[in-house]
């Protein structure tokens, strides 16, 4: 058994946590990574059909243990290793490339979702399953038709990560600690995604209403609709300039983690199963959701400007015409 082997190390003690990482690309190992720096869970497995790849991977994480809080890394090309995990996280998939968009993925990754799910649900029935891979909210609801598990315990990381780029870019404009920003990105994690102004605040005060601190230019119209035209381009910047995204999302990924294995029932913006929702029906979609033990339960009714609800729902439809080509 080579050190790498998780087959054997990964039985665990019932009362740890697994977190199982499918894909040992970019976004999956710095997931792992960002995962054990922080003591996410006392177990990472990470998969990936590249036996030789995850075995590198492994040796390396397992390499930095005397550095951060107790964790078991495991590793392997077959599924085994996922067993029993709390949560599995999903990454596998056809890497985006400069110029193309995330939807532009799904002919691959749908596919790639449909031979996945039931062996994962297999050995892990009982795990909440992030879903990453893009173009995430048509993967999800991929993942969640072919895994025929309960909706809420299948979600994607959606606009989490566009939300914290949101956050940031706020906070360096106003001049502020990015804690103190309360504002969403709704919607496809995507070319269609929303800035939820009309419910965004800084400290306390209405965004809107947000006059700027001495020496800083107040957050007006146009210096709003840069910030959001930048957060819908960074990640196209970044794979332009590096080849793919990593850092963010791989921080974004394990506070997700943590909400659930903490059953936090934390307000994220993930996407989930929407039904009814300000009237959306049957599609995958970023809005703010309760996530805890049992996965995204419930969503948030934040207020919308009517500009808002319009370009919410264009959102819908756009990723909908996605899921109807790929006949799910
Ligand atoms: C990101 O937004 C590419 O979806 C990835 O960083």
């Amino acid at each position: 058994m080579t050190a790498a082997d998780g087959t054997a190390t990964a039985r665990r003690s019932a009362r740890t946590t697994k977190l199982a990482v499918v894909g040992a690309g970019a976004v999956g190992t710095t997931l792992a990574y960002a995962a054990l720096a922080r003591g996410t869970a006392r177990t990472v497995a990470l998969m990936d059909t590249n036996r030789s790849k995850v075995d590198a991977e492994v040796l390396d994480l397992q390499h930095g243990q005397m550095f951060v809080p107790q964790a078991e890394i495991v590793g392997s090309d077959d599924v085994a290793v996922c067993e029993g995990a709390d949560v599995v996280v999903v990454t596998a998939g056809a890497k985006q490339r400069p110029g193309q968009s995330r939807l532009d993925l799904a002919e691959s990754t749908v596919g790639l979702t449909r031979e996945l799910m039931p062996g994962l649900v297999a050995v892990a029935p009982d795990a909440v399953y992030v879903m990453v891979t893009n173009p995430v909210d048509v993967v999800t609801y991929a993942a969640q038709k072919f895994s025929g598990l309960p909706r809420e315990r299948v979600f994607g990381s959606g606009t989490v990560l566009d939300t914290s780029r949101l956050r940031e870019a706020i906070a360096r404009q106003a001049g502020v600690a990015v804690g103190n920003v309360h504002a969403y990105i709704a919607g496809e994690h995507g070319d269609s995604e929303i800035a939820l102004w009309s419910s965004a605040s800084i400290g306390g005060v209405p965004l809107l209403d947000w006059t700027g601190l001495a020496g800083r230019p107040p957050l007006d119209e146009e210096v709003r609709t840069r910030i959001a035209a930048d957060v819908v381009q960074s990640a196209y910047r970044i794979i332009e300039g590096k080849g793919a995204t990593n850092y963010a999302i791989g921080l974004a990924g394990t506070r997700i983690i943590e909400a659930v294995l903490k059953d936090e029932h934390r307000v994220l913006p993930v996407s989930s199963h929407l039904d009814g929702y300000y009237g959306i029906d049957d599609v995958c979609l970023s809005v703010p959701a309760l996530v805890g033990r049992g996965g995204a339960t419930e969503t948030i009714d934040i207020p919308l400007s009517g500009g808002e609800l319009r370009d919410l729902r264009a959102s819908a439809e756009r990723v909908r015409a996605i899921q109807r080509r790929f006949g799910l």
